[in-house]
């Protein structure tokens, strides 16, 4: 047999860890790994559904694949992930290429699921799982990154935000086994990685028998200081201080905490179906200031939900300035199929209306994450060294706890070595200086 295929990821961490789950079961079924996708016999898309413009570029990409499918018949394409999910047989009727739709859930039927497009028929297979989480499956790595690699901790997501397609495209939450994850943690150290993070929609919730994810981080912690520690993503309604109480104890857990606010008005935020007011994200950013006087906090901003008035949207404005985000990933509202809001709301706030928001909501972050990083100038932090700079191979770039990128004049230290340095000089995205 000795078929090639060819894995195209799209969307967050969780995709990217998932394609890594994937390409473990079809190299266990003798199925080789290929880089180019012109070469490759199987070329396998996993998506992503969260607003309509990441829907967009896959079937943008898909019709590429399709018209070398045209000149080279027995390519087969496979679509897995969340828009295998969302849409399921529907997939195939509206995009004739299409040979394989694999649900997040079923990865494991996938060397099955060939076998019979082998046969020149198609699958599909779109079960989701209460219990799946792939526990014992050794992902393979993939890229070229040495130094810091994904743990999935759990799946699914059940806090049914009004506007996301998540909880219908990954199902029920569930947390995998403790031991599985520490002794990934244990092995990925062996092999010279020194930076692993924990993922999962809603890390702070996980829970596997008495284990909370306090402990689990501490006890992820305890494999070696020299193994740095991070999690995403954390949910405001969940983050105990117990988590903050064990980030204090632990150097190698590192002082970065993502935390999406989604919108600074009451109003929204109850449209939306967070389980938590501005009131209470304060207080939990007063926590963490508390516990973690170092600790950065990023979050996530949704421009233009279903009902925004220019006070909830000035509202968001004054929050970022309040909490003074380090970082943020910012989208205009998208309306998905069959949510909450799709169902109950309308999407009113006009496109340009929209936009502007956006606008304003990135200069001010842009604005905010100067500052964050000026006041870093002239301090000096442990970096860990990931790679050669894209601009001069003189220099080397890494990270600092804090999640923020260095770059500094290399000397000689290696990729994978803990260096100190001293901050010189900065832009809004990094920070530039000099090992000490
Ligand atoms: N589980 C994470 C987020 C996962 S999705 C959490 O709850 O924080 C990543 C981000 O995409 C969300 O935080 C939100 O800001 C954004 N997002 C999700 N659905 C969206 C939609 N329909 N339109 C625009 N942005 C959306
Ligand atoms: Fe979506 Fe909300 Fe779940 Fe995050 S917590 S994945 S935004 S439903
Ligand atoms: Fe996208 Fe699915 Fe992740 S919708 S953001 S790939 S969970």
């Amino acid at each position: 047999m000795n078929k090639t295929f060819f894995i195209e990821t799209y969307g967050c961490q969780m995709n990217f860890s998932d394609s890594e789950i994937v390409h473990s079961v079809l190299i266990s079924a003798g199925y080789t790994p290929i880089e180019h996708y012109k070469e490759a016999d199987i070329i396998l898309m996993n998506t992503c559904s969260i607003r309509d413009h990441a829907e967009q570029r896959v079937l943008n990409r898909l019709q590429e694949f399709s018209f070398l499918k045209k000149k080279k018949p027995h390519l087969k394409i496979g679509i897995l992930g969340c828009m295998a999910e969302r849409l399921k047989e529907e997939l195939m009727q509206l995009q004739q290429s299409v040979d394989l739709v694999v649900g997040p859930d079923a990865y494991r039927d996938l060397p099955n699921l060939l076998n019979t497009v082998e046969t020149g028929e198609k699958a599909v297979n779109v079960l989701l799982s209460e219990e799946e989480t792939y526990a014992e499956i050794e992902p393979v790595r993939v890229g070229d990154n040495q130094v810091s690699a994904f743990i999935a901790i759990m799946r699914g997501c059940e806090n049914f935000c009004a506007y996301c397609v998540v909880p219908y495209t990954r199902g029920k939450e569930r947390s995998r086994d403790f031991e599985t994850i520490v002794n990934e943690a244990q092995k990925l150290f062996e092999q010279g990685y020194r930076e692993i993070t924990l993922l999962g929609q809603n890390v702070n919730s996980y829970r596997y028998n008495e284990v909370n994810f306090a402990q689990l981080l501490a006890r992820v912690a305890q494999v070696n200081p020299l193994l740095r520690i991070r999690f995403a993503t954390s949910h405001p309604k969940d983050l105990s201080d117990e988590l903050l109480q064990t980030m204090s104890q632990y150097p190698n857990i590192c002082k970065a905490i993502h935390l999406p606010i989604q919108s600074g008005s009451d109003a929204v935020l109850k449209k939306m179906k967070r389980k938590y007011d501005t009131a209470w994200y304060l207080d939990r950013i007063s926590a963490i200031r508390r516990y973690l006087p170092d600790c950065s906090i990023s979050t996530d901003l949704i421009a233009g939900f279903c009902g925004e008035t220019e006070d909830d949207h000035q509202n968001t404005l004054n929050i970022m300035e309040t909490v003074r985000f380090s970082s943020a990933f910012m989208f205009k509202y998208s309306e998905r199929p069959n949510t909450f809001a799709a169902k109950n709301y309308l999407d009113d706030v006009p496109e340009d209306v929209k936009s502007r928001r956006l606008t304003e909501i990135i200069n001010k972050q842009q604005e905010l994450s100067l500052k964050s990083n000026q006041a870093d100038v002239g301090q000096t932090f442990e970096v860990l060294v990931e790679g050669v700079s894209k601009k001069s191979d003189r220099r080397y770039f890494g990270r600092n706890s804090q999640n923020k990128v260095v770059v500094f004049t290399r000397t000689n230290e290696k990729i994978g070595d803990y260096v100190h340095v001293k901050i010189t000089d900065c832009s809004a995205i990094t920070l530039k200086g000099e090992v000490v």
